[in-house]
């Protein structure tokens, strides 16, 4: 399960606003008419999500569980300001583009947009803009509710407690509880890397008929995480770091390796990420569209090719060679058809990937630095403080 589709299941987040208000006004401003008529309207509350009916067709789920980017910024303030600069937080207003409500238009609402292009909002916290487009729980998890990680993650066993003086019985049980709630840390790079190809893959096959570009094919996390994304504070609010401070604090994790890890992982998950689409779009998109033969078989090849070929050189590494066995066998590129082998392989990938980081840590993996050095082009500029 991707986080979206794990964040859609465990809170019920629906979001449908009205295709019509949307093309009308901007889709901020329309959304914020829906909650406000709605709060003042019929309003059915469970536990943790609360369920909209504002009009005959729409219906407006809101996570509770999220508690806004403006809560983090308290404590994370170079990484708030880091985040601001960023287009993930400004992006929500494309949907009502030009180019976004043709988009829209043709795909006939805008639910599917909301998933990847804003965060679900609670309904008491009005739609500030800093909640607006992908916020830091898109990609770190809904924070809040009584079984969220928001007060637990920063606690470090009593007020007045700082990092060096946390017990290491505390810290693992700390961390250990941040990690059933679902937050999604630096030290858990599957997450991570699964939660970022589940927006920058499109995989809604009527999205891409409707007009929506697939995703830049030259996604990876080096470059992609290390440009304008990139927020390693934690540590030192003065120094925006290569690779999490606090991992390299805690477990010793120097930069090298980090890149290391993120290389193959990436690699890794993109393929996974490819063969499920493969394995699930209709059939008669394998020919035809972006989806299948000419967009993601073909992509899903040249990622085989470069674990296969490039990566498989330059280190000697049991689950790059476990992952390159999964996938030989299926004709990728031009002549893919067999979807239930691509998506048994995606099954076996996903297993490999963690067995992979378990032992990352044990791994010789230096033979990857020249491969690495091709591809450190960060997307953006690195806010400095
Ligand atoms: C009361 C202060 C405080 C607030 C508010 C706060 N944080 Fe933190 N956060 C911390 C501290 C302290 C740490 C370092 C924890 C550690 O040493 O393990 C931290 C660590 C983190 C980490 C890194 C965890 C890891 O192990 O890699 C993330 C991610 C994070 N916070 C996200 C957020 C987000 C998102 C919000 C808002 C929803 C938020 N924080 C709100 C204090 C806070
Ligand atoms: C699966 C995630 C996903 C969904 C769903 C999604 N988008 Fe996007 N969208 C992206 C990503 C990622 C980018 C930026 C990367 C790129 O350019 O391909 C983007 C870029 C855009 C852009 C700017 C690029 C352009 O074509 O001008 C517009 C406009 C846009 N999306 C509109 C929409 C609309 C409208 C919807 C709903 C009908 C939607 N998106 C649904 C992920 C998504
Ligand atoms: C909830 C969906 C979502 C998640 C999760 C997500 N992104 Fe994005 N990202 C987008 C959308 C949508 C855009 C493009 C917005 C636009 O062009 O209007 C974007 C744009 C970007 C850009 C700017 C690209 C440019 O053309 O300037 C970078 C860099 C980026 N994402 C990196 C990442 C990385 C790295 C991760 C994971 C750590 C990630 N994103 C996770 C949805 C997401
Ligand atoms: C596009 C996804 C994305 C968004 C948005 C995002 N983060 Fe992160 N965050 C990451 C990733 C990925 C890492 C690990 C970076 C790495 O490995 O270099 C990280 C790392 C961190 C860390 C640990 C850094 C360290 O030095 O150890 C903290 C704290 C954090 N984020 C807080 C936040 C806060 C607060 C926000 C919102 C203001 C936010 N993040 C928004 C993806 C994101």
């Amino acid at each position: 399960m991707t986080f979206s589709q794990n964040r859609l299941a465990k809170n019920n987040v629906l979001l449908v606003a009205g295709l019509l208000a949307l093309i009308g006004m901007g889709v901020s401003s329309a959304i914020s008419g829906n909650i406000e008529q709605s709060t003042s309207s019929r309003v059915v509350k469970n536990d943790s999500v609360a369920t909209y009916h504002t009009s005959a067709t729409a219906v407006f789920n809101v996570s509770e569980q999220i508690v806004g980017s403006a809560s983090c910024k308290e404590c994370h303030k170079a990484e708030y300001a880091a985040w601001t600069a960023t287009v993930h937080s400004k992006n929500f207003a494309r949907i009502g583009s030009p180019s976004g409500q043709k988009i829209s238009a043709a795909y006939g609402n805008t639910e599917a947009c909301l998933k990847c292009h804003s965060t679900p909002h609670t309904p008491t916290a009005k739609f500030e803009s800093e909640q607006v487009g992908v916020s830091c729980e898109s990609c770190h998890s809904a924070a809040g509710g009584p079984e969220g990680w928001f007060k637990l993650h920063s606690n470090y066993g009593g007020e007045g407690v700082k990092r060096n003086d946390e017990t290491e019985a505390h810290r693992k049980e700390r961390l250990a509880g941040c990690d059933t709630a679902g937050m999604i840390r630096a030290s858990n790079v599957y997450a991570l890397a699964k939660n970022c190809y589940s927006c920058h893959v499109v995989a809604d096959e009527k999205l891409l008929a409707a007009g929506h570009k697939p995703g830049h094919s030259d996604f990876d996390l080096i470059p992609w995480m290390q440009g304008e994304v990139r927020h390693n504070f934690q540590v030192d609010q003065t120094v925006n770091a290569i690779s999490p401070s606090l991992l390299k604090a805690r477990d010793g994790v120097t930069t090298e390796q980090r890149k290391r890890v993120l290389l193959v992982t990436s690699r890794m998950v993109e393929l996974e990420t490819l063969l499920r689409n493969l394995g699930s779009i209709s059939e008669e998109n394998l020919g035809e569209s972006y989806a299948g033969r000419r967009g993601w078989a073909g992509r899903a090849e040249d990622i085989f090719e470069y674990l296969d070929e490039e990566i498989g050189e330059a280190i000697d590494n049991e689950h790059v060679k476990a992952v390159v066995e999964a996938v030989k066998e299926i004709e990728l590129g031009r002549k893919f058809e067999d979807q239930d082998a691509a998506m048994k392989a995606a099954d076996q990938l996903a297993k490999i990937v963690q067995e992979f980081l378990d032992s990352a840590g044990e791994a010789d993996l230096a033979g990857l630095d020249p491969l690495i050095e091709e591809l450190d082009k960060p997307v953006g500029k690195p806010y400095l403080p």
